[in-house]
């Protein structure tokens, strides 16, 4: 028995229903993307925790296939809008067509681009303020994605940040890979940040040893 094993058994107990996040899946694996999607129990938590916080405006930072994005917009009441943000406009149209086959399209909006460029230019919009935000893009980038994640939000939103463990690595000091460097970075900077009340929480399963840093802003 592995975790991988475990998780597939909780997926047949408490996610038979959750048909739709489990087309788009299959539409990323079939689009030939990378597996670096939520893994499914991991995307439904995600969506309960927006789901539970009262979530009307949620913004995504990484796309992919629009699979983490199926689970939020999923949740969303009528009047709810999600904004995700993707660099690859090859990702970004394969999220649109799968997001558009299961009807969640009219909800999403996808700009794409650099979020270092799209978050600002979000911020500088000075539209509402979100009520969940999931950073979920480039590892190197995390810091800078929280700050204007700070400045997209207003007292209680909830912010999700993923692949704060990568499989232990962020203990270690001595590691080239740019994508943990950059989670110690974030690490090293929130340790002071008295703007958002913030724990962690490590996950195994299907995608291995990872976790989640989950915030709450004061
Ligand atoms: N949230 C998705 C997975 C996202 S994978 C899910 O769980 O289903 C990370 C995505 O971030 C990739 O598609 C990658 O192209 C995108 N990305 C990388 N650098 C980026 C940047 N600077 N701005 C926006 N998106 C970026
Ligand atoms: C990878 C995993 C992720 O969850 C992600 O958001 C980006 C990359 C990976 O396994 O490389
Ligand atoms: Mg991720």
């Amino acid at each position: 028995m592995n975790y991988a094993a475990v998780d597939h058994f909780f997926e047949q107990q408490l996610l038979a229903s959750d048909l739709i996040p489990a087309q788009v899946a299959a539409a990323c694996e079939s689009a030939g993307l990378p597996p670096f999607s939520v893994t499914p129990t991991q995307g439904k938590f995600l969506r309960m925790l927006a789901q539970i916080s009262g979530a009307r405006r949620v913004l995504e930072v990484g796309t992919l296939g629009g699979y983490s994005t199926a689970w939020f917009a999923s949740a969303l009441p009528d009047d709810g809008q999600l904004i995700t943000l993707e660099i690859d406009p090859a990702r970004a149209a394969i999220a649109r067509a799968n997001l558009d086959a299961v009807g969640l399209g009219d909800r999403v909006e996808i700009r794409v681009g650099s979020a270092m460029d799209t978050m600002p230019q979000l911020v500088a919009e000075a539209g509402a303020k979100f009520d969940f935000i999931f950073v979920d893009a480039d590892k190197q980038h995390t810091f800078d994605y929280f700050q204007w994640a700070i400045q997209l939000s207003r007292p209680g939103t909830v912010i999700v940040v993923d692949n704060v463990v990568r499989d232990g690595e962020v203990l270690n000091g001595a590691t080239e890979d740019k994508h943990v460097r950059g989670m110690q970075r974030f690490f090293a900077h929130v340790a002071t940040e008295l703007r958002v009340d913030m724990t962690a929480l490590q996950t195994v399963g299907e995608k291995g040893w990872d976790g989640f840093v989950i915030g709450r802003v004061r």
